[in-house]
């Protein structure tokens, strides 16, 4: 990304949580020593606790030696430059890269006490309770009611139809879209706005009662006024849930997350505090990174 200081000024101008420009003259500097983190990787509140995770593509090694733990209830960015693997390490957390055929994952991946990667784990039970949220929105082509209750039908979290209609309203209420939608919940979900849909992928996501919602990029197809829906929304989220948020904008990981995580070339360079990785990262290539050295 070249023109990444100017993004950044222009972003910049109309925020609370600042992205600090340090000296943007100097040339991208520093390396990563496989397996070193620096800053807090580590939580005494930890949902999961990953060890040692490394993610092959066939030969392609794409995650390298990465230890991280994710603490309950907080926001976590991944951020970092195309390729480096955010969203390879985020399928892992609820086995989205069991259906690419080359992809290999080592390592211990646990969430609360289950082994994730365990060959007998139902992963569809797995996905109910780690969700996912995508980067382009993928509402089913049925209405917005139905999108919602498909979850809790196909997992029996509801018996009578009071109970699913419940279900769909609290979702769709947790997720914002309730006073928009509520009037024509049998609309095709489809005719919905790119905002609203990404909304109702999110209702259809808690709809189930995970205790982890991943997102994907979740605002880079949106525009602003609709990222500003998503960006409230995950902050009244994380009462409830844990959140991986990985994200190509600083700006929005310094505005929604507790702590970001840095990845550099399969490797995580860094972990802390938001507002620490954003005005005195305590790695170079962090710095590098935040300052648009590169991108
Ligand atoms: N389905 C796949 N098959 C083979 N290689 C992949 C696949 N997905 C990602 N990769 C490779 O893994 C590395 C990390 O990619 P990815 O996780 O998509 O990065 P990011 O989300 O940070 O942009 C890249 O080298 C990419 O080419
Ligand atoms: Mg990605």
């Amino acid at each position: 990304m070249t023109n990444m200081n100017q993004t950044v000024a222009r972003e910049t101008a109309d925020q609370a949580t600042p992205v600090v420009a340090v000296e943007a003259s100097k040339p991208a500097h520093g390396s990563v020593e496989e397996g070193k983190t620096v800053g807090k990787p580590f939580s005494d509140k930890a949902k999961f606790k990953l060890r040692d995770v490394e993610v092959f593509y066939g030969e392609n090694r794409a995650i390298k030696n990465i230890s991280l733990d994710i603490a309950r209830n907080e926001v976590i960015a991944f951020i970092g430059p195309s390729g480096c693997g955010k969203s390879t390490f985020l399928r892992c957390l609820n086995r989205m890269n069991d259906s690419i055929d080359s992809c290999r994952v080592t390592g211990s991946l646990m969430l609360d006490d289950i082994d994730i990667y365990d060959p007998k784990r139902d992963v569809v039970e797995l996905r109910a309770r780690v969700g996912m949220v995508f980067q382009k929105p993928n509402p089913f082509p049925k209405s917005i009611y139905e999108n919602v209750a498909y979850g809790p039908r196909i997992h029996g979290l509801a018996n009578r139809k009071a109970d699913l209609d419940e279900i769909v309203e609290n979702s769709l209420r947790k997720a914002g879209l309730w006073d928009e939608v509520k009037d024509r919940l049998d609309a095709t979900a489809t005719g919905m706005s790119g905002g609203q849909q990404q909304r109702l992928c999110i209702a259809r996501a808690i709809a189930v009662s995970p205790e982890v919602v991943l997102m994907d990029e979740p605002c880079s197809a949106l525009d602003p006024i609709a990222t500003a829906k998503v960006e409230e929304l995950i902050a009244e989220l994380s009462e409830s849930y844990t959140i991986v948020i990985v994200t190509h904008s600083m700006q929005q990981a310094a505005r929604v997350s507790h702590r970001t995580a840095y990845f550099h070339l399969g490797n995580l360079v860094e972990v802390n505090e938001t507002s620490k990785v954003f005005t005195s990262p305590e790695h170079e290539l962090t710095e590098s990174y935040i300052t648009g050295r590169f991108g």
